[in-house]
């Protein structure tokens, strides 16, 4: 069945200090032109989120490739998954330090091995086999961030982080800003894509939403496509990217379903401050973007478009289910 594509991209949900608006909004729009564009000449869903993806991951201004949040012990861990709603092939990874493009390496681990999610060297000694780059991720704006972070974490004398706490006293300094895309093709095709730094100081080893599938990406064609932003412990008990999903399958629009999440997450997860946002498609070509987070950064577009709609809210829901 031939469609009219489309694209939806996120930077992040958070708090976008006026600082970083700019950057962040020219970062969506230029991702979500540049999947919109594998799109428009006949492309897969699959490439087009690959690529938007890839384009923030290389942009500095997001939680994500170059720009990624420091951990505790001031290095990063980066991780990314990407899914096809076609044949429910998945691809994921974490624990990285140096990969240039998360995103490229979770798409080499769907369609060059047996497995889903690989993490730490096994991951990185893939890139090494399939040549793909490596660079320094750490930016000076997250150093600086990361001295701040830490300030913040001992003036409060945790023996641990208690992270959400600490970005609720320290909104300008604790966003999350994982990046996003999720697409419909001409040919009816879904895809999801997710790529993150994770949450700012987090422990070593800690792994969030973005790399599991239904967490942080889901794409079916049976239904639609959905990547999430936030506080990753909540996508993942909610298991929200596929919630997401399920809403779709029975019947609920794009829209629809992403703020029926965000109600759920209201519902049950009502103390984490500040947690998610969500974008989805459905395989009718509808979109839906929603948070209950201050802000969203996210773009789409579509063939009725000259140029990418960006913002930095959504529909922001307050509500409960
Ligand atoms: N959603 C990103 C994270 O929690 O790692």
């Amino acid at each position: 069945m031939k469609q009219k594509p489309v694209i939806v991209v996120h930077g992040g949900a958070g708090t976008w200090q006026p600082e970083r608006s700019g950057p962040g909004l020219e970062g969506v729009r230029r991702a979500a032109e540049t999947g919109f564009e594998v799109l428009a000449r006949g492309g897969s869903a699959l490439d087009a989120v690959e690529e938007a993806v890839a384009v923030m991951e290389d942009d500095g201004a997001f939680n994500a490739g170059y720009g990624s949040s420091l951990t505790i012990d001031k290095r990063v861990e980066m991780e990314a998954s990407i899914m096809d709603g076609k044949t429910l092939r998945a691809g994921a990874v974490g624990l990285l330090r140096d990969i240039r493009n998360p995103v490229r390496l979770a798409r080499l681990v769907m369609e060059k091995t047996d497995h889903v999610f690989i993490v730490g060297e096994g991951a990185e000694k893939i890139a090494e086999v399939f040549g793909l780059g490596k660079r320094n991720p750490v930016s000076e704006l997250r150093l600086t961030y990361w001295k701040r972070q830490m300030k913040a974490l001992n003036e409060r004398k945790f023996p641990l982080p208690k992270l959400a706490e600490l970005a609720k006293a320290h909104p300008d300094v604790f966003s999350l800003e994982t990046v996003g895309a999720v697409a419909l093709d001409k040919e009816g095709n879904v895809a999801a894509a997710t790529s993150t730094g994770g949450f700012p100081l987090k422990i070593p080893g800690r792994i969030g939403d973005s790399p599991l599938i239904g967490c942080g990406t889901y794409a079916d064609n049976a239904c639609g496509a959905c990547s999430a932003t936030g506080v990753g412990e909540v996508a993942i008990r909610l298991v929200l990217a596929k919630t997401v999903c399920n809403y779709m399958n029975r019947g609920k629009t794009a829209e629809e379903a992403v703020e029926t999440a965000i109600r759920l997450v209201n519902t049950r997860l009502p103390d984490i401050y500040n947690s998610m946002g969500l974008i989805a498609v459905d395989t009718k070509g509808n979109i839906g973007a929603a948070h209950n987070s201050p802000n969203l950064c996210w773009a789409y577009m579509n063939n009725e478009m000259s140029e990418p709609k960006a913002a930095l809210t959504a529909r922001k829901i307050e509500g409960k289910l």
